[in-house]
């Protein structure tokens, strides 16, 4: 393993050889204490780390609908929906070869996308459970329902490495600050939070300028973080191939986890080698 300094090199590096990487990777790195930024594209990097290497992989994938990332990335987005697929297979098959035995993967995508790839991972991983993350923004098309969550489905391959179910506070009525739900008998086990169900409509989308850290799709820190607390191992690996504004670097370095992320798009990679670099009261990997 290559000793890892503690602040950003505002220059890439051309290479490197850390331990995730099959010999020697060669593309423009961004190398800090806890982890490498990449700026390449996803499969290029799956392919080039070493089987068997990651803890978790987190897919947030352009769900291609068009959208414009960065300067240069306006026709990454709209492929032929046949393109799309073929592509996202080999995404997910190499997604399930870097991870460890007991390794988990979270894919994020709207439903329409998840339900025609969960047949890429049930091929190479065990389904645990499909995420309802409650959407704030959705908006009616055509002769459809109102979209209102974003699917989160979440794979491990075999028996899962980690799993630790974290407690969120019970919802509570904003006016009168009384419990939204009845609990019955069971009121005092609930008194220190309830266990985090498979439906998170407690989820706000970043949306004010002043918490945005770029213009479109960056994640809230909790979906993350929330995957770093379930499956996540202290010094363990996170891989992230699709980073965009590099909020999984974030809830790595608050779990104490390791990572790889990339992103196609330079300028994306030149705002998370900073993001890396922010005041956190990170854990570090041990
Ligand atoms: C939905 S966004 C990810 C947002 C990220 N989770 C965050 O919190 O900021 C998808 C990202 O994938 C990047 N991207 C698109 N095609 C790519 C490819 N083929 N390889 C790597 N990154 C790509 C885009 O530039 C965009 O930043």
């Amino acid at each position: 393993m290559l000793e890892l300094p503690n602040k950003a090199r505002t220059k890439p590096l051309k290479e490197s050889r850390c331990r995730w990487w099959q010999g020697t990777y060669k593309g423009v790195v961004y190398r800090h204490k806890h982890g490498e930024i990449v700026c390449d594209d996803a499969l290029h990097v799956l392919d080039s780390l070493r089987e068997e290497c990651a803890d978790i992989v987190f897919l947030d994938p352009p769900f291609n609908l068009g959208k414009r990332y960065g300067k240069n990335g306006s026709h990454h987005d709209k492929k032929k929906e046949s393109e799309y697929l073929q592509y996202m297979e080999k995404v997910i098959s190499r997604s399930a070869a870097v991870l460890k035995d007991g390794g988990a993967l979270y894919l994020y995508h709207i439903p329409k996308w998840a339900i025609r790839l969960s047949p890429f991972l049930e091929e190479h991983l065990d389904f645990r459970h499909w995420i309802a993350i409650s959407m704030k923004n959705g908006f009616v098309r055509g002769d459809h329902l109102y979209p209102a969550h974003y699917a989160l489905t979440y794979y491990t391959k075999g028996k899962p490495g980690a799993f630790n179910r974290p407690k969120v506070p019970k919802p509570i009525c904003a006016r009168c600050k009384k419990d939204l739900r009845d609990y019955g008998g069971y009121k005092k086990y609930v008194e220190n939070g309830i266990n985090l169900s498979d439906v998170w409509d407690d989820i706000s989308p970043v949306r004010h300028h002043k918490k945005k850290t770029r213009a479109a799709n960056e994640l809230p820190l909790i979906i993350p973080q929330r995957v770093t607390t379930l499956s996540g191992i202290e010094g363990g690996l996170i891989v992230d191939p699709f980073a965009g504004s590099g909020t999984t670097i974030l809830a790595a370095r608050l779990a104490g986890m390791r990572y790889v992320v990339s992103d196609s798009e330079k300028e994306y990679c030149e705002l998370m080698s900073t993001r890396a670099c922010e005041d956190i009261p990170e854990k570090g990997p041990a």
